[in-house]
């Protein structure tokens, strides 16, 4: 057996999985964001370990089988959250997420002092708010005092990881996310660090998402339940993972995942094309590959907040029955997912969301299927970008929380003009992660092997006509909401 443990926004996943690549259990605990102001996004890293802990011991009370027979743990994390630490490992701070958007005057200062042209020459990223650098620099900016105490960063996933075992590292994958990468020499950027100000001791050591990094503590071991003598590998960022764990490992493949973000995500052999910084790029948890993607920064985070200030009571299940009898277009109701601002492909982490054209006729349905309406929208302006820049996209793997619902999958294949494929099973990031483990403990002898195990392909949906053509007139309409909310 292997485990992979997702360590998302909204909770950690742990998934085991046997060498048919089949999930034999699974375990998730939820944690919550700490939002004390607009734009201020945080989580304590102790309540990741507390739960990470929490479900392992629970799924291994439910474990029949031989400990020792968990041969191999592997990681995938939510991006770019900065976790400080002081010198004898401790946290200072709060760890200020990926969605957390504060940092708007330290993505100009980057600018200022290093310009966008030779960023995205190393980095092959422009500054974003959600980025690490950007968090670095506020830090330094507002808790000097904290800053000068630190003596390493990390991403959330290396954060856990390094507890488990004692080891700091980071690999690649997450690497590319912190704007402090050159993604292409595969090195910290000592040319970025000394324009910033951001001493290079704060970055830590870099290694590939499949290399082993030791085994378990005995305190964690005996804590936890599992052996002592179980591998752990480094594995990589959540949506490097749900590449690997959906089979995007070569060109001309493309993935959707909808998380507490969305993405659309498109498989890179090479490290320098240009996309003028309009989509992410980031290294692949695939060793020496590439991918780019866009980002819709709320996404399943839309309907979990619908769902939580307007009916609560209901599960997403009970929530979404029926939105498929509700005509396309919502009986002209429109939504768009800014509620947290926007990355692709607008990088606006100031727009916020709106609903357009309320009628007193309208139910609690018409808004859901606007909500779904409005992601899957947000979502098709990267499939768009893609398209512009010459990629034939015309069948995508549908993976997380979007991929559960048969209708929501249609409407991917109908607004996307593509056939979308559900795999057996939709927790992408979970199953990569464990995929990097069983290549790691030698079960396969590559990825690409490994996926055609794990990643069965279990449905398709076409796109119809006649709903690809209603849904191209309402995108023209809902992308004038940004400009004029703007
Ligand atoms: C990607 C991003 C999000 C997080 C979500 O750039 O910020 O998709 O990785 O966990």
């Amino acid at each position: 057996y292997v485990l992979g443990i997702d360590l998302g926004t909204s909770a950690v996943k742990i998934l085991l999985l046997n060498k048919a690549g089949a999930v034999c259990l699974e375990e998730t605990r939820g944690y919550p964001l700490i939002q004390i102001k607009s734009g201020f996004s945080e989580q304590d890293p102790e309540e990741w370990i507390r739960k990470t802990i929490d479900a392992l011991q629970s799924l291994l009370r439910r474990f029949e089988g031989n400990i020792e027979d968990i041969e191999g743990i592997s990681f995938s994390g939510q991006m770019h959250g900065l976790v400080l630490l002081d010198g004898d490992g401790n946290v200072l701070r709060d760890a200020i997420l990926w969605n957390d958007t504060r940092t708007a005057k330290q993505c100009e200062e980057i600018y200022n002092k290093f310009s966008k042209e030779k960023l995205l020459t190393v980095t092959k990223n422009p500054a974003l708010e959600g980025f690490t650098l950007p968090k670095l620099l506020w830090v330094k900016e507002n808790e000097p005092e904290l800053f000068s105490k630190a003596s390493t960063f990390m991403l959330p996933k290396d954060y856990v990881r390094y507890r488990m075992t004692g080891h700091i590292a980071t690999e690649y994958s997450d690497a590319a996310g912190t704007l402090l990468l050159n993604i292409n020499e595969k090195t910290w950027s000592l040319e970025i660090c000394e324009a910033l100000g951001i001493p290079p001791t704060l970055c830590p050591p870099l290694v590939e998402s499949q290399d082993c990094v030791g085994t378990l503590t005995p305190a964690f071991a005996s804590e936890s339940g599992l052996s002592p003598a179980t591998q752990v590998f480094a594995g990589g960022a959540d949506n490097a993972c749900g590449a690997i764990g959906s089979g995007i490992l070569k060109k001309g493949e493309t993935l959707c995942s909808i998380g507490t973000s969305g993405v659309i995500l498109s498989y890179e052999d090479k490290g320098d094309l240009d996309f003028e910084g309009k989509v992410h790029y980031f290294n692949h948890g695939k060793k020496d590959a590439f991918y780019t993607m866009g980002v819709t920064l709320s996404a399943g985070h839309s309907l979990h907040w619908f769902k939580e200030v307007f009916a609560k009571e209901n599960d997403f299940e009970t929530l979404l029955e029926g939105t498929d009898n509700v005509p396309i277009g919502s009986n002209g109701l429109i939504f768009t997912p800014y509620l947290t601002g926007e990355r692709t492909p607008y990088a606006d982490s100031v727009i916020r969301g709106s609903f357009i054209g309320m009628d007193s006729s309208h139910s609690i349905k018409d808004f859901v299927r606007a909500v779904l309406e409005g992601i899957t929208f947000s979502l098709h302006e990267s499939i768009q970008i893609f398209r512009e820049n010459g990629k034939v996209i015309d069948t995508v793997v549908s993976i997380g929380g979007g991929a559960k619902n048969d209708a929501w999958l249609q409407m991917q294949a109908d607004i996307f003009d593509a056939t979308i494929v559900r795999l057996k099973s939709e927790q992408g990031p979970g199953v990569g992660a464990a995929m990097l483990a069983a290549v790691g403990v030698g079960w396969f002898t590559s990825l690409e092997e490994c996926a055609e195990v794990f990643t069965e392909k279990m449905k398709e949906f076409k796109p119809i006509a006649a709903n690809v053509e209603r849904y191209k007139r309402l995108f023209r309409i809902y992308q004038e909401v940004y400009v004029s909310t703007k």
